[in-house]
């Protein structure tokens, strides 16, 4: 049975995603900050879905879940950085904080590159692993916003992740991409956005469960390839 693990899977994209990820046979690990997650069911993400704890702007935390999983699993197939914070709402590039810059940058930068560490001996067992970064076009080069400060950085940032991982585990066979789910329908996108949950986890799921193995160091929207 193939494996995933989703950090920030507690709502939102991460949760549809484990969702369903379970229905198509995987074995999901959600990540959540609940202290007390390890092990219980994730029932109503399905019921091959499992609570794993994992604040991913804590060093601490994912070296615990790391050890933790690799008591029960020797390989991990898919690893899925989701966990995200958009903290911005009424600051600019004149008024935000380093305080507020480092806080955003630990969950959503800093958090993807300690995961990967982490979890790769177990990423290494597996035949084939992907590595899916959750970006967004407030991430692109062209897509940044003078008004989104901190969000847009850290996932631009987070793209170059993207791309120094993709190098770095070539050798290796794992695939590293980024990926915007488009304006979704969370807390985090507002009741405003454009499109479903389950639209935005299709480019997510296409991309752990269908895309070829070699695609590697690209940027996808909706299964298409977008720029950086
Ligand atoms: N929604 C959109 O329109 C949109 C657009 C582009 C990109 N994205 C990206 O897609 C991803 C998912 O977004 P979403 O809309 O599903 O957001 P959401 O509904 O706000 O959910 C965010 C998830 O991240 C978790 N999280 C936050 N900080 C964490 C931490 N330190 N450690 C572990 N988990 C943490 C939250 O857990 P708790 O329940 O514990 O808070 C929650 O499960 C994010 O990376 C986001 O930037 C979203």
């Amino acid at each position: 049975m193939k494996t995933v693990l989703i950090t920030g899977a507690s709502r939102g994209i991460g949760r549809q995603t484990a969702g369903e990820l379970a229905g198509k046979g995987y074995r999901v690990y959600c990540g959540t900050r609940d202290a007390e997650a390890n092990g219980r069911p994730a029932e109503e993400t399905g019921t091959k879905a499992i609570w794993i704890t994992l604040d991913v702007s804590r060093s601490d935390s994912i070296r615990q879940a790391a050890k933790w999983l690799a008591t029960r699993e020797t390989s991990l197939d898919v690893l899925i950085n989701n966990a995200g914070i958009y903290p911005d709402q009424g600051l600019s590039i004149f008024d935000i904080s380093r305080k507020q810059l480092n806080e955003t940058f630990q969950t959503n930068t800093f958090g993807p590159i300690e995961v990967v560490q982490a979890f790769l001996p177990l990423l290494r067992g597996a035949a084939a692993a992907r590595v899916i970064n959750l970006s967004s076009g407030y991430g692109q080069l062209r897509g940044l916003s003078a008004d989104v400060p901190s969000y847009c950085l850290s996932k631009l940032a987070l793209n170059g992740v993207t791309l120094m991982l993709a190098d770095k585990l070539r050798a290796d066979g794992i695939a590293v991409n980024s990926a915007d789910p488009g304006w979704v329908r969370t807390d985090m996108g507002g009741s405003s956005a454009t499109l479903s949950v389950a639209e935005g986890a299709a480019g997510i799921v296409w991309l752990a469960h269908e895309a070829p193995q070699e695609f590697t160091g690209r940027f996808y929207r909706h299964g298409q390839e977008i720029e950086w």
